[in-house]
């Protein structure tokens, strides 16, 4: 297996996944998963249609709960048997439907079901609330009084991850974060994570776009048929390597490639001798 230091001086996880399974009928989509996710740290999931990404998504945010196996939450055995208890743990996620009310504004999104003020609503620290947070990040948000149904792509992904922020989870989960935005939207939400990192979030990315694993991803993690097929500090592994991993040209490449380059691997695949 590919050793994988941990790119944080924290060497405790904030939350572990071990052994975890997860059927859907006769349908195993997920088998014997493992997953670490540290403070400061950025972890890809990468994967082919149908390895399994969003299931593990809904299992960390409570949506699909495991049928078998482990979650420790900072060493201890937790259980996200729904929603309440993933965001209670401090488990935050953003679905790649983003799920923002179009016709509120940027403010009303954020504290949308915790609204602040007992009978009339404090607009007044909601509003200071959202400012701060929308600077903590860097965010270019022009107005936070205008409904986010005319906010950019990218504009939209910051207000929902923004909205992910309030209570201050220890892990971000983001799927797809950057599926639906174009080359500038995706380099402030690349931006964004970077934030996140620096505020000592775990992040899980969920990505098919390997310029933006690349870009951002401390370790990336490859899932294909629903098992771990490769655990990689980012540093240290090439494009051919992820891909490999996820065609499964390296079956169980969680061992080393044995000795096939990227040109060597790329001729093999077009069917070409060397
Ligand atoms: N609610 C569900 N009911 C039945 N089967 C499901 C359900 N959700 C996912 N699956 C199945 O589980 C497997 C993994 O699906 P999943 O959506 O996790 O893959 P993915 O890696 O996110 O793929 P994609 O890249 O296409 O989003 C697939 O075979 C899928 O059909
Ligand atoms: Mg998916």
């Amino acid at each position: 297996m590919t050793a994988v230091t941990p790119t944080t001086s924290d060497d405790e996880p904030i939350l572990s996944l071990r052994g975890i399974s997860k059927k859907f009928g006769a349908i195993q989509a997920l088998s014997d998963v493992s997953l670490d996710i540290y403070p400061g740290e950025v972890v890809a999931i990468v994967g082919d249609n149908g390895a399994g990404k969003s299931t593990l998504v809904k299992v960390l945010a409570g949506v699909h709960p495991a049928s078998s196996g482990t979650i420790c939450y900072r060493g201890d055995e937790v259980s996200l048997a729904n929603p309440t208890d993933a965001r209670d743990l401090g488990i935050a996620t953003v679905f790649q439907d983003l799920a923002l009310c179009d016709n509120l504004d940027v403010v009303s999104n954020l504290f949308l079901g915790r609204e602040l003020g007992a009978g009339a609503l404090n607009e007044v620290e909601m509003e200071q609330q959202t400012w701060a947070l929308l600077r903590q990040l860097s965010a270019k948000i022009p107005s936070v009084r205008t409904p986010v149904a005319g906010l950019s792509g990218g504009q939209r992904q910051t207000v929902a991850i923004a909205r992910s922020l309030i209570g201050n989870p220890s892990i971000v989960v983001l799927d797809e974060p950057t599926a639906a935005l174009g080359v500038a939207q995706t380099a402030e939400v690349l931006n964004l994570i970077e934030h996140l990192r620096e505020r000592r979030h775990g992040i899980v990315l969920v990505s098919h776009n390997m310029a933006d694993v690349q870009a951002v991803a401390d370790r990336v993690v490859v899932l294909r048929l629903g098992r771990n097929n490769g655990d990689f500090a980012a540093a240290d592994v090439t494009y051919e390597d992820i891909i490999a991993a996820i065609t499964g040209a390296t079956d169980n490449a969680v061992s080393r490639r044995a000795g096939m380059t990227g040109a060597t691997l790329t001729r093999a695949k077009e069917g070409l001798s060397s």
